[in-house]
Formats: C-alpha cells, structure tokens, sequence
C-alpha cells in the first residue's frame, strides 16, 4: 500500500464529527469555501471534511482531498436509506460498486445511470472490503455488502425506491457516494464507501433520518477508524 495521507469523507458535519472527535493534532484548513481537518489517527495522517450534500459538493471535496492534500485513499462515511429489506436502520452496508440514479440520458438510446466513456457502475477497492470484512467479523458486527445508488434526490417515496431497485439493482441509496467513485476512479485513488442506514427511503424517511442521522452516522463513523487502525502505513 502507498504511504500518503489517508481521507475520511462525510457528506453533513454529524458524519465526521465523531472523527474529528478522535483525532490528534487537528489543524483546520480552509479552501474552496470548505473546513479540511488535517491530524493524526493513532500516528496515521489523516484528512477530513465534509463536503455539504449532494453530488457537485461531493465531487469537489473528493477531488481537493486528493490534489491539494495529497491523500492517496479515501474512505467515505455516512448515512444511508434502506431499500433491500433486510436493512433496517444502524445497520452498516459497504458498496461493493456505486451508480447514479438520476443521470439519464436514455433518449439517445443509453442505459439510465450511463453516459458515453463513463459505466453505469463504477467497483470499491476490493482490499479494503477485505479489511472491513475482517474487522467485522472480528468486532462481531453484521456488515452487509450491496450495490449503492446515488443521485441528486432526498428519497421519500416507495414509488421511485422501487425504481431504483428495479433499475439498478440497488441495496441502499444516498446522495453522494458515486460521485467519489468517479473522482477516485479516475484519479486511480482506492476508496471504500461506507454508509450505516437512517431510514428506508420511504414515507417516514425524513421523521426517521432526522431522528437517526447522528447514531447512524457514529455507528459509520466508529467503524471507519477502526479502518484507519487496519490500513497499513
Ligand atoms: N441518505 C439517507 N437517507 C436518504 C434518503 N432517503 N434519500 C437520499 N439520501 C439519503
């Protein structure tokens, strides 16, 4: 593995909070109207921030994690809406690959969620999956592997969950995370997306993301250091 600096993404300050919280050191940078966190995790050198929701957002913080802090992987951590049932809210998913739900241009013939030179898919680090396999195993914690849909879209409504199912064989979805795959796909920056689940994207979604957003995101967050610890530097 490289030996540079390791980013932890959220999307909303409660996500990396408990992150912060943890870290050494901790000198706060601004840069492109945004906090970066740099520190110490257990003598590792790690970045944090958040990026505000949404796919735009998450691109631009994904992009500066790595070309201005010279991160070399990234580990994103957050929350999660349900849509295979066997997830019920804390319970932590990691993609295996990510797509985007909204990007549609079909009426040229393509798939939803692809446009021409890009996938309709894009894979997470295989050894970091390893990694969280075995601290789960290890710690005793259910960790669920899916696909992941992202889009530009707070999801309250059975009707479009079920398309998005269907479509894309879809596990969990939120806002932000294929958006990092692109940037780090390209970059050739291995990335892990974790996401511990607040609602189940259906009419009680935004009740119960406001009611579960902070012990979901510290249920994602705990695990994510427990990362850090596990990734050798
Ligand atoms: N993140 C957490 N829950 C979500 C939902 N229902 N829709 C989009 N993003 C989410």
């Amino acid at each position: 593995m490289a030996n540079g600096r390791i980013a932890i993404m959220g999307a909303m300050p409660e996500e990396i909070e408990p992150v912060i919280n943890a870290l050494d050191n901790v000198h706060t940078i601004v840069y492109g109207d945004n906090k970066y966190y740099e520190g110490t995790y257990h003598g590792k050198e790690v970045v944090v921030a958040y990026s505000k929701i949404g796919k735009v957002f998450a691109t631009l913080t994904a992009t500066t994690l790595i070309e201005k802090f010279g991160c070399d992987l990234l580990l994103f951590s957050g929350v999660a809406g349900a849509i295979n049932s066997k997830l019920k809210i804390g319970d932590l998913i990691v993609a295996n690959g990510l797509c985007q739900h909204d990007l549609d241009i079909t009426a040229f013939g393509h798939p939803f969620g692809y446009v021409p030179e890009g996938n309709v898919c894009i894979p997470t680090d295989e050894g970091l999956r390893h990694i969280a396999k075995e601290i789960a195993q290890k710690k005793g914690l259910a960790l669920q592997e899916g696909l992941i849909a992202t889009g530009d879209q707070f999801v309250a409504d059975p009707e479009r969950k079920e398309w998005i199912a269907a479509t894309f064989n879809a596990d969990a979805l939120e806002m932000e995370g294929a958006s990092v795959a692109v940037v780090c796909n390209a970059l050739n920056v291995p990335f892990f997306v974790l996401r511990a689940i607040s609602d189940s994207a259906d009419m009680d979604a935004s009740f119960n993301f406001d009611e579960f957003l902070e012990s979901s995101a510290k249920i994602s967050a705990d695990f994510i250091l427990s990362m850090v610890d596990a990734i050798e530097r």
